[in-house]
């Protein structure tokens, strides 16, 4: 097929009332990514000329997610055809395909947006618009078809009659348009129906009076096209993503004990053979390499695992934390921005932060680095071999030699020589028999 020039309008400026909230709907997340990131990202493959943001004038946290894209502020929220209107600007003199997405419709996948380009030229038409076919239509603008079953309008829920509201072919919202005739056609909208909107739903209408011909590409994903405007959407289709992440998962040779309670964010990286257990948790930005294992009820993000380290149950791994070869991590373990050498445990009970732990270090139930004096981070560094105590309180910035030992209970607030004992105890007092005799005393005061 011949290649047209492309440009793709993301519409984004709605409020979003539905959500209930006070960020951008389009800022809400899928699987730790905003919704008009996994937009932008199947768009980009198209390697379009231009993608055009519509947003509000308020979003400037929406136009930072976005760049480097070009944004256009749609002043008031009339309508998705009035958004439309305010790319035009950067549609001047642009005679190729327009595709209009919108930016609450996250899970569109590229090759269907290829699908309603091809559609467009297929039949020479002067627009296309993606259509979905929905055992409930509930809410979706519907597509009229005509007596030769040729689309004639686009009728939204609210302006729907009875009879119009049975069809069960819907409006995705994904239109890819004759760039040259665009602005003519959108020129003609009114604002005439129940929600008082400028619809660029009333585009194929417009074009059918002017005997343009239109197009419906039909789809049959609709968890692909589905759109989020509330909550339960919004949860509806992180279930889909995570199931789809798991698939993933799965596919690249790790073992999910039990799938469906884990969670994963959209660049979760699993090398093979790793297993997950029942209730694990990925934020964003996670590495996993071969033969890991994590175990249930850990809390993962912005974090690295080298080979067949274990970690878990119930192990905290916050940004940061670099965790090496063969390294135990173990339960109630919280590790931030520390390194922890090949071969090193923690096994219980500990917060390591700010940290660099050489390789073969065993650290003591219960240490903690005291890594902030409420005003600074301070760095605790742990050569190759050192034994931590239990109950160690490391009060940083301290540096501890290679195979030095720091006895139970020690407070730790000066370095630490290679190979040397470093104890902060009280001496033991013993008194035998001090307890009868205390007792007896308190019970002749009290009798006497
Ligand atoms: C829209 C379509 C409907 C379709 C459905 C698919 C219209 C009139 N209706 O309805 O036919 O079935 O999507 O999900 O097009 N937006 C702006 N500026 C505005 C209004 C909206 O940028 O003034 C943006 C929103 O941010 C959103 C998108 O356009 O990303 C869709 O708006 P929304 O109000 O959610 O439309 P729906 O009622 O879902
Ligand atoms: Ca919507």
């Amino acid at each position: 097929m011949q290649e047209h020039k492309l440009r793709i309008v993301i519409l984004a400026a709605g409020i979003g009332s539905r959500m209930k909230s006070s960020k951008a709907k389009v800022l809400h997340e899928l699987a730790g990514r905003p919704l008009i990131s996994w937009l932008i990202d199947a768009a980009e493959q198209l390697n379009p000329e231009k993608i055009i943001v519509v947003t509000a004038p308020q979003m400037d946290d929406v136009r930072a997610v976005v760049a480097p894209h070009d944004t256009v502020i749609q002043h008031k929220a009339q309508g998705t055809g009035d958004a439309v209107k305010a790319a035009l600007p950067a549609l001047e003199g642009f005679e190729g395909d327009v595709l209009v997405l919108l930016g609450d419709a996250p899970l569109m996948a590229h090759d269907t947006m290829q699908d309603l380009i091809d559609a467009r030229h297929l039949d020479n038409a002067g627009l296309a618009v993606l259509g979905v076919e929905l055992e409930d239509p509930y809410g979706y603008g519907r597509l009229i078809p005509d007596k030769k079953g040729k689309l004639a309008r686009i009728v939204e829920e609210k302006d729907c009659t009875e009879q119009e509201a049975a069809f069960n072919v819907i409006n995705t919202g994904a239109f890819c348009v004759d760039g040259a005739r665009l602005k003519g056609w959108l020129d003609q909208l009114t604002p005439n129906n129940a929600q008082g909107e400028y619809y660029f739903t009333d585009l194929p209408e417009i074009a059918a009076r002017e005997g343009v011909k239109t197009e419906i590409c039909i789809t049959y994903d609709e968890d692909e096209v589905a759109g989020i405007n509330s909550r339960a959407q919004l949860a509806a289709l992180e279930g889909v993503v995570q199931n789809a992440l798991r698939q993933r998962a799965m596919d690249g040779g790790a073992t999910l004990l039990d799938p469906q309670s884990v969670y994963f964010s959209y660049d979760t990286e699993i090398g093979r053979d790793v297993v997950i257990e029942p209730h694990v948790f990925f934020g964003p930005k996670v590495r996993i390499a071969d033969n890991v294992r994590i175990k249930a009820f850990s809390h993962l993000e912005d974090c690295q695992i080298g080979e067949a380290a274990d970690i878990g149950p119930y192990a905290r791994l916050r940004p940061g934390a670099d965790i090496g070869e063969g390294a135990r991590i173990g339960n109630f373990v919280e590790i931030k921005k520390t390194k922890v050498g090949k071969g090193s445990k923690i096994n219980h009970l500990s917060y390591a932060g700010d940290g660099e732990i050489g390789a073969g270090v065993n650290i003591g139930a219960g240490t903690i680095f005291c890594n902030y004096d409420g005003f600074d981070k301070h760095k605790t560094v742990i050569g190759d071999g050192a034994f931590i105590g239990s109950n160690t309180t490391i009060v940083a910035p301290t540096h501890i030699g290679d195979n030095a030992l720091i006895a139970a209970g020690s407070v730790v607030t000066k370095d630490a020589p290679s190979d040397a004992l470093y104890v902060t105890r009280s001496k033991p007092m013993i008194k035998d028999g001090w307890v009868s005799r205390f007792q007896a005393k308190k019970k002749q005061q009290k009798e006497g």
